[in-house]
């Protein structure tokens, strides 16, 4: 059988509006979905929404209108949000569809009748919030850990099931397979709770309590536990128990989840498709959470991130990467919008926008946008191609085992490579000394490019693609599958190479222009960091030898102007014996007439690097305080070139 992907999300509670949590999830999983396609894989991507139980039936009652009323509506926001983060699932499942109810009734009557439903009194400790009873053990300070609320204490009749009759089972099975629940840690937890007596599950409420539910097929006078419905969504929306997608999907099936729901999908869920006969599922993938000032997101703290707003100020394709970027899968992770600027800026802006840039640019300008045929290559290029080349083994291998966040960094490392390499060898000098080397160096900027857009495109779809339109490619998408990427030159242009503007725009940081997100009733606005505060700690002593290896000189303004796209850069050409060139933020605060003839300060001997598609070698050194920047003059005229001591 070829190899297929099933991905699914948790299924979200209808009662609040999407947040950066459902959004992580919910990209993650669209991560993993395209990355199977780029595998040449038959993929199938499941979500939708979680819509009976208590919990919904008061958020309907406090908003004034039916249940179904308010399901539809709230089932709604979350639908239309996922097109806007570009998210490409398959099929948007809601509990309340029919077809998910006879599923659920037809598994129940099947765990019915082979004896793993009985019907009980019970009294214990239930959580409203989370919908379920807690033991005493579970408790913290005798209050539910996720909700900080003490639980009611409920005793009535209902219908169990006999989960405890798996428990070895599932046990047994954890340990055959090692990647069942991961990352490890999230097994070890599972485990460490199996490794005391497992009470069996109350399925049912009772009428008289709750309506807004599935009536259990043997029971009139209960509505289904709302975990019991939801799970069961996984192989409803295959169309279980007959179908074709549920025979083809099912055996691959992978679920996306945050360790909050870890128990009810690591235990509850293999244990009830044992009782019902389905094979468990290959992978249970589990991340940790999106904080916001060190703790949890909620409506009543006021502190929900919602995507679009950051999605309209900073673009769609850095919000996905900054988050598959930031959080270590499995880890929590500390949201910051800063943090969001500083990846923009530095990896999408700097790292790979100037590295397209610069490379379409090159093709235009020394080859009139025709890629031309490589001549022998020599050891640098050869080093290239094995990064970029191995760079597709490691970056499958990495997302195979859900080190998301490692796979980018594995990229990234190539697009550091690519940017060294045209450093060094300085294709603006080739182009008049040597034309056949410069045709090899080109071809291999241009290959490695083909394959870093090409394993983006998971992560940023719509970059990826307009990469691959800048880059001439006719071959796009899911259809540049890692097998095409792994042929060193199998895709050549297909139309002509022209300038594109720029990829990924600067933005200012969030000191400087405001937060995205709207304060929220009775929150200060913006909150902006005190520029003048002082800083904690001095920086460390340095020797007089680490000093000295600083080249220091007097240079000589000759030519100012401003770089098309940036708000702040110019550039310089400074003469200091020699003239050369120096990209300075000094836009806004200096016009072009107040630079020329100007004598600075100049670090000499800094690494070139490439600012907006100039590359700048050296730095001037300017201070800044609350009014802005000021430039270093030396006092009297001084020949430039002199070194500064
Ligand atoms: N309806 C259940 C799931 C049933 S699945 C059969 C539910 N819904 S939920 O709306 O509360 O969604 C919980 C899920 O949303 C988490 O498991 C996670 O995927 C996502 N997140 C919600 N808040 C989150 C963070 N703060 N951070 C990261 N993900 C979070 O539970």
């Amino acid at each position: 059988m070829s190899e297929r992907f099933y991905v699914t999300t948790p299924i979200y509670y209808v009662n609040a509006e999407p947040h950066i949590g459902h959004a992580y999830s919910t990209i993650v999983a669209d991560v993993l979905n395209r990355f199977h396609m780029l595998s040449g894989m038959d993929t199938y991507f499941l979500t939708g929404t979680d819509e009976h139980g208590d919990k919904i039936a008061l958020a309907a009652q406090a908003s004034g209108r039916s249940p179904r009323e308010y399901v539809d509506e709230v089932s709604r926001m979350f639908k239309d949000l996922w097109p806007r983060l570009n998210i490409s699932y398959n099929q948007f499942i809601r509990t309340t569809d029919p077809d998910h109810q006879e599923t659920v009734k037809l598994i129940l009557s099947r765990v019915k009748e082979k004896g793993d439903i009985y019907f009980s009194e019970y009294e214990g400790l239930y959580c409203l919030g989370c919908e379920r009873f807690y033991t005493e053990r579970e408790l913290v300070d005798g209050k539910c850990p996720d909700h900080q609320t003490e639980p009611q204490v409920i005793k009535e009749a209902n219908y169990f099931f006999r989960m405890s009759a798996y428990q070895q089972w599932l046990i047994d099975h954890i340990h055959a397979h090692p990647g069942f629940i991961r990352p490890e840690r999230y097994r070890n937890e599972v485990l460490s709770f199996l490794s005391e007596p497992l009470e069996d599950l109350c399925i049912s409420r009772p009428k008289s309590r709750l309506t807004w539910g599935i009536t259990l097929p043997f029971d009139d006078n209960f509505v289904t536990y709302v975990w019991f419905d939801a799970l069961i969504n996984y192989v409803s929306a295959l169309g279980y128990p007959s179908g074709e997608r549920f025979e083809r999907y099912w055996p691959w099936v992978q679920h996306v989840i945050a360790k909050d729901i870890l128990k009810p999908h690591g235990i509850y869920w293999p244990c009830m498709l044992k009782s019902a006969g389905i094979e468990p599922y290959r992978h249970l993938n589990v991340h940790g959470y999106w904080n916001v000032s060190r703790g949890k997101m909620s409506k009543s703290l006021g502190n929900v991130v919602r995507p679009l707003e950051l999605v309209d100020v900073y673009g769609l394709d850095p919000f996905r990467y900054f988050l598959l970027r930031d959080m270590v899968f499995g880890l929590d992770s500390e949201f910051s919008e800063d943090a969001l600027v500083a990846r923009l800026n530095a990896d999408l802006a700097n790292d790979l926008g100037n590295l397209v840039s610069r490379s379409l640019t090159m093709v235009q300008k020394y080859f009139k946008g025709a890629l031309p045929v490589p001549g022998p290559s020599r050891a640098p290029d050869d080093t290239l191609k094995k990064s970029a080349l191995g760079l597709v083994d490691t970056y499958g291998e990495l997302m195979q085992d859900m080190a998301l966040h490692k796979a980018l960094m594995a990229v990234w490392e190539v697009i550091a490579k690519v940017n060294k390499y045209i450093d060094e060898m300085a294709p603006w000098v080739l182009a008049t000394s040597d034309r056949d080397r410069l045709s090899t160096v080109i071809c291999h900027i241009f290959e490695t490019l083909r394959i870093v857009a090409g394993l983006v495109w998971p992560f940023m779809p719509a970059s990826a693609e307009k990469i691959q339109e800048q880059l001439g490619l006719s071959t796009r998408g899911k259809d540049m599958t890692l097998k095409n990427l792994k042929v060193w030159g199998a895709e050549r242009p297909v139309r002509t190479i022209t300038k594109a503007p720029p990829l990924f725009p600067r933005v200012d940081t969030v000191e400087d222009k405001g937060s995205a997100i709207p304060p929220t009733p009775g929150e200060k606005p913006s909150p902006r960091k005190d520029r003048g505060a002082a800083s904690p700690g001095a920086p460390a002593l340095i020797t007089l030898e680490e000093f000295q290896k600083m080249d220091l000189r007097i240079g000589a303004i000759t030519g100012a102007e401003p770089i098309p796209g940036s708000k702040k850069l110019m550039k310089l050409t400074v003469d200091m014996g020699e003239k050369r060139t120096v990209v300075a933020g000094l836009k806004g605060r200096y016009s072009e007439e107040d630079l020329i003839g100007k004598a600075v300060l100049l670090v000499a001997n800094l690494k070139p690097t490439t600012l907006m598609g100039v590359e700048s070698r050296g730095m001037v050194l300017a201070a800044g305080d609350r009014s802005g920047l000021h430039l270093l003059v030396p006092d009297t005229e001084t020949v430039p070139g002199t070194r500064v001591k």
